[in-house]
């Protein structure tokens, strides 16, 4: 696993796990409000990408589901998320109706998925992977459980190129910690993780959302 002591000094400590779960309790009853529309193109993107990688897709971090209604009939949709509030509002979600048949919504840490290895055809991470302890377990666990063929798809903001708009991530990203943001993480992390992963078919990056500030990111496993 990298080590995270080996990135950027500037790069703000990996987020504490009770100030997270507390945060999402928090943000429950907005969630949808702030988080629904402004980002609803690049899920959509990001489903119709990680449809096309097979029936059995896991959600981690599914939050309040917001993506669940954007998946097709033909797709078995697997959601877990470390937040009893989120999971409440996205099992509600299903209850009202989905095109996909939502296999189960569970409250589970995705650092220690109780799934078996090589189960699903697509692991989609949206708005996670940048607010979890260890980022690297976190891809570790997802990769795991991904069939080989498969593929992990991520949607985040990432630290920007840009210098200037970088410090300013910086300097907010203490302030942010504390609402469960995180504004600067660097995308190299996730190249670094790669690295370590032989059986890595590829991974591409497309820029997504208002002025391309969120990436969705496609890591294949070999088949
Ligand atoms: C920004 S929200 C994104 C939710 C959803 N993926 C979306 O795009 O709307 C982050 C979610 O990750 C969940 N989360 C944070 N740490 C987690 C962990 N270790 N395991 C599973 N879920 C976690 C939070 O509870 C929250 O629901």
């Amino acid at each position: 696993m990298a080590d995270s002591s080996s990135f950027s000094s500037t790069e703000s400590r990996d987020p504490d796990r009770g100030i997270m779960q507390r945060a999402y309790q928090g943000w429950a009853p907005f969630y949808d409000l702030v988080c629904g529309g402004l980002f609803a193109p690049s899920r959509r993107r990001l489903v119709s990408l990680a449809s096309m990688a097979g029936r059995d897709v896991l959600e981690i971090g599914v939050g309040t589901g917001l993506s669940l209604g954007d998946y097709d009939a033909d797709i078995v949709v697997t959601g877990i998320d470390a937040s009893d509030a989120m999971i409440a509002r996205a099992k509600s979600r299903a209850e009202a109706g989905t095109r996909a048949r939502i296999d189960e919504l569970v409250v589970m840490d995705a650092e220690a998925l109780s799934f078996p290895e090589k189960r699903f055809d697509a692991v989609v991470a949206q708005f996670l992977i940048t607010l979890v302890p260890n980022p690297e377990s976190v891809l570790d666990e997802a990769y795991r459980v991904l069939r080989p063929g498969g593929a992990l798809f991520l949607l985040n903001h990432f630290r920007s190129a840009n210098r200037a708009v970088a410090a300013m991530e910086t300097r907010a990203a203490p302030f942010m910690h504390h609402v469960g943001l995180r504004p600067d993480f660097p995308f190299e992390r996730v190249t670094d993780w790669a690295a370590t992963k032989p059986d890595l078919s590829n991974i591409l990056r497309i820029p997504s959302g208002p002025f391309g500030c969120f990436s969705i990111v496609r890591i294949g496993k070999a088949g």
